[in-house]
């Protein structure tokens, strides 16, 4: 693993197609260690990751990264395609 910082684990190499709804608050999981992609289950506790919290402004489907390597976290914003 690279020395200058933790890097987060690729849960998978492509987004997370997830239907959420209007005022609904969802906490994506930074670290890539949940088993319950592409949220937060508590398993990141120690790796230096803290999830990231998005409220839904619609009821729509949207695209949660999965790689964790987004640079617009936490939806996916193509940098999958460089891994
Ligand atoms: Fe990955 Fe919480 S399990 S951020
Ligand atoms: Fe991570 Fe697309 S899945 S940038």
């Amino acid at each position: 693993m690279a020395s200058e910082g933790a890097r987060a684990t690729v849960a998978q190499k492509s987004p997370f197609g997830t239907p959420v709804e209007a005022g609904k608050t969802y906490w994506w999981c930074a670290c890539g260690l949940s088993k319950k992609q592409p949220f937060c289950d508590g398993s990141h506790k120690g790796s230096g990751f803290q999830p990231l919290k998005y409220t839904a402004t619609e009821a729509k489907t949207v695209w949660f990264c999965g790689c964790k390597a987004t640079g617009a976290a936490p939806m996916c914003d193509g940098s999958h395609n460089k891994l």
